[in-house]
């Protein structure tokens, strides 16, 4: 289980009701290999082991997210095209593996009401803490509340799909991690402590056959370029990038 620290003593309580919150650890300190902080400024995975990057937090204002929304392509981006916002023009995406929530923002920053699902408590507090403080920043508020989370397996939709979601979704998006054998440059740090914390998503085919049940108009798999199809299922068409490629299934 991870621990949770705040950076400043007024954080205290803040921190400890995060923790109630997700399920983790309150301490005044902690040395471990990787655990939560909260400062004043955002929620942080910190990282403190030998070569360990800097922390790893969630900024929808500022930084490679905002620089994605202001010169990444808009529409014409591959991952829009995948996901058809230049053919649908509000769609309702649910983006079953949220992680960090980049993929997500990019399509609601485009027009689209998107749910993201995140299963990981870690990904879902950091998350959770990047939506409320984007929430507040006028330049971006309008496209946070087109972003709806909801904490918990996107595997459950079979059983669940009345009460997690109020509508099926037109598009379902699908970025599981991958198994990643060797480090390569390919594979950024920030996704390496995510792996190594979350693990791998081994369950992929079974969320691939759930979403191909689920969605009303296609789902869409992120993959690194050389993978095989989830569940050695062909896709209706393969849209390829530089590193990877987004298989498109029609419904
Ligand atoms: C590679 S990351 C996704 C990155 C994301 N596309 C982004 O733009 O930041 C994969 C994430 O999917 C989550 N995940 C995988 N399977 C899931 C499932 N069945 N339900 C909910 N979350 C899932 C993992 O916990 C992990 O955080």
């Amino acid at each position: 289980m991870i621990t949770i620290t705040a950076s400043d003593q007024d954080l205290t309580e803040q921190a400890k009701k995060i923790a109630q919150q997700w399920g983790f650890i309150f301490s005044p300190s902690c040395q471990d290999p990787f655990s939560l902080q909260l400062t004043p400024q955002h929620l942080q995975l910190v990282q403190s082991y030998k070569h360990s990057p800097g922390p790893i937090y969630i900024d929808f204002s500022s930084g490679q997210i905002a620089h994605r929304r202001l010169f990444g392509g808009g529409k014409g981006q591959a991952i829009a095209k995948a996901v058809g916002l230049n053919k649908l023009p509000y769609p309702v995406i649910l983006d079953a593996t949220a992680g960090m929530g980049k993929d997500a923002f990019v399509f609601a920053s485009l027009g689209a009401r998107v749910t993201l699902m995140e299963r990981s408590p870690i990904s879902a507090a950091l998350l959770t803490d990047a939506l409320q403080r984007a929430s507040l920043d006028n330049n971006i508020s309008e496209i946070i509340k087109r972003m709806d989370f909801v904490y918990g397996d996107a595997r459950l939709l079979e059983s669940d799909e009345t009460t997690t979601l109020n509508e099926k979704p037109d598009v379902i998006y699908l970025d599981p991690m991958f198994p990643h054998r060797k480090k390569s440059a390919l594979v950024k740090k920030e996704m390496l402590a995510f792996q190594s914390l979350i693990g791998d998503d081994n369950d992929s085919n079974e969320l691939l056959n759930i979403s191909r049940q689920q969605a009303k108009k296609r789902v869409v798999v992120k993959r690194p370029i050389k993978a095989p199809y989830l569940d050695n299922q062909k896709p209706s068409l393969s849209m390829n990038m530089k590193k990877h490629r987004f298989d498109i299934y029609f419904v």
